[in-house]
């Protein structure tokens, strides 16, 4: 099996990127499934659900939740050490939990009524994406539905961080624009902005214009609660990416924990996808 090369928060030890996972799957659940409608998911109990990219399992809990007790889930990733621990953290008879690259899905056609993929597209190539997602199409029977969230990390796009003196803090910026110059220098298989061309991959996948329904998600925090917690998961975040990057200056991750501190408004935005599959008979 291939396995991804070059994760980008991939060297973090496992404890501490469950954790991160977790603070930020608490934080954005509300946003990631505000006004989603399950009951144009033509969930099947007869097939699995599946979570692709699952990690640690944060957000599998959301989706026993979610999901309507009869459907079981399969959590599916390419990283065996996040899947061991998955299988540790969530033990519940509806749920199992596969080591697979999702590029190279071993189910055969149509065995699940759908699929959950958050923040993965993110940790691929364009190609591999659409790679991914021509899986998807193949896995899922006709007429399942697919949901995707995606991030676009790049600077003075979707992260705004408002303080007294300034609009857009100085440090998180600086270190978005390294962020994005280091991985474009040095990865070749990360695409921190998927969000930018969601739809041409939709597309190149094989689905069709009129089956996607895309939603841009604005999250906005400005009570001080609300604010010291997106910070926490900003400031992890960051954490998680810098721990790659050797050549960064380590101050910065301190002017930026200084920044966040200091703001008074957070935004945040992100894409989320919900398509159909159309097989033609
Ligand atoms: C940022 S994490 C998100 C994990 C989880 N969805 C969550 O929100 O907590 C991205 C995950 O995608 C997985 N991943 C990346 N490429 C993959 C591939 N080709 N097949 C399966 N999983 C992949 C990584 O191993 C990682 O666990």
């Amino acid at each position: 099996m291939k396995v991804i090369e070059n994760y980008i928060h991939g060297k973090n030890p496992i404890e501490k990127e469950a954790l991160r996972l977790k603070i930020q799957a608490k934080n954005l659940k509300p946003h990631i499934w505000k006004n989603v409608d399950l009951n144009f998911f033509n969930l099947d109990a007869s097939k699995p659900f599946l979570e692709l990219g699952c990690g640690v399992a944060a957000q599998t809990k959301d989706l026993l939740e979610k999901l309507p007790y009869n459907i079981s889930i399969y959590g599916v990733d390419v990283d065996p050490v996040q899947i061991k621990f998955a299988k540790k953290e969530l033990k519940n008879k509806r749920c199992s939990f596969h080591v697979m690259d999702g590029r190279y899905l071993n189910y055969p056609n149509n065995f699940f009524c759908g699929a959950y993929v958050s923040w993965v597209l993110e940790h691929m190539t364009y190609n591999d994406s659409i790679r991914c997602l021509k899986e998807l199409r193949r896995t899922i029977a006709n007429g399942g539905t697919i949901m995707i969230n995606t991030s676009y990390l790049e600077p003075k796009k979707s992260l705004i961080i408002k303080n007294k003196l300034s609009r857009f803090p100085t440090s998180c910026e600086k270190f978005l624009q390294l962020l994005l110059e280091w991985q474009r220098k040095k990865r070749k298989n990360s695409n921190l902005a998927a969000r930018k061309n969601i739809f041409d991959i939709l597309l190149k996948s094989g689905f069709k214009k009129e089956d996607i329904s895309y939603n841009l998600k604005e999250m906005e925090f400005k009570t001080k609660e609300e604010i010291s917690s997106w910070a926490e998961v900003i400031m992890k975040l960051f954490q998680s990416t810098a721990f790659q990057m050797n050549e960064l200056d380590p101050n910065i991750l301190h002017e930026i924990k200084q920044e966040l501190d200091n703001s008074i408004y957070h935004s945040w935005h992100f894409g989320q996808v919900i398509a159909k599959i159309k097989k033609n008979k």
